[in-house]
């Protein structure tokens, strides 16, 4: 369970970009959904006490984060970023996932066996050997991402996931993300994709100027008049749907539902 409580922060002297807010995920697969600039990575940032709040309190697990306590929970809360170059910085990508782990203080040997592990869970044993630097995008992202896992934290923050992956490589993160979800990982994470988060999160937060909209199951992504408050869109199979009382959540779903319809016309 992650709890804000009354949490304000402002960068400098700006304007909040948090403001007295105050939310409870308690689901496995969370969206922060919001338009840019309305707070997702500063919310995202405070769960594993990057910053901290100038007012307010936050808590993962009924741990508080604050400054005495970072080290345990950097433990259980790990962030991929969404910039991958911010966090890769190893000559070769073993080194890089051998990061944390040789960090712990684990032998070499234990350390092979869970660098082995994540880079076969992410298909990506072949670039092992590569430079961080010299890979594509969507490698890079995939190597950060083997990094914050071979830490093996309970929960895990994924800043804009889903944006500069092509469509097979998004596919096969979702199922990573279920495979993630399926060995018992808490998964946050932010991003204004709403027909993503119509098929995949079962708790969801929107934010606008760093207060929370409103927060549910994603439902509440068929609210066209909150949506566009927030800058979003409802998900494109909501639109296509409107009109029925179907609301499919993915494209197999919807493709059922015609199917059924065609043989009834
Ligand atoms: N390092 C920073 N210094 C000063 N202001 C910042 C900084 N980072 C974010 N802000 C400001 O804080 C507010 C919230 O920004 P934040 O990055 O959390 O939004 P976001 O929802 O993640 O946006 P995006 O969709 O563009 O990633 C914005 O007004 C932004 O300009
Ligand atoms: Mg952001």
């Amino acid at each position: 369970m992650i709890v804000f409580d009354s949490v304000s922060y402002r960068y400098n002297n700006d304007a909040l970009a948090l403001e007295n807010l105050s939310c409870t995920l308690t689901k496995q697969k969370v969206a922060l959904l919001g338009a840019n600039g309305s707070g997702k990575s500063t919310l995202l940032q405070h769960v594993n006490g990057l910053l901290l709040p100038d007012s307010g309190m936050v808590s993962v697990d009924g741990e508080h984060v604050t400054k005495q306590n970072l080290q345990s929970i950097r433990k259980t809360v790990g962030i991929v970023f969404d910039n991958p170059e911010n966090q890769l910085f190893a000559p070769t990508v073993y080194d890089d996932i051998a990061f944390g782990p040789r960090n712990k203080g684990l032998g070499e040997e234990e350390v092979a066996v869970i660098v082995h592990d994540v880079l076969k869970l992410l298909q990506i044993s072949e670039l092992q050997e590569r430079m961080p630097y010299h890979l594509s995008l969507g490698q890079k992202k995939k190597v950060a991402i083997a990094g914050v896992l071979a830490m093996q934290p309970q929960v895990l923050l994924f800043d804009e996931p889903f944006s500069g992956l092509d469509p097979i490589s998004l596919q096969e993160f979702l199922k990573l993300l279920e495979v993630l979800s399926d060995k018992g990982h808490t998964i946050v994470v932010t991003t204004h994709d709403v027909d993503v988060v119509y098929g995949w999160a079962d708790e969801c937060v929107v934010l606008q100027s760093g207060k929370v909209l409103v927060h549910g199951t994603v439902e509440i992504l068929e609210d066209r008049e909150r949506m566009t408050k927030a800058k979003l869109t409802i998900p494109t199979l909501v639109q296509l749907f409107e009109h029925t009382s179907f609301r499919p959540k993915s494209i197999e779903e919807a493709k059922m539902y015609v199917q059924k319809k065609e043989k009834v016309w």
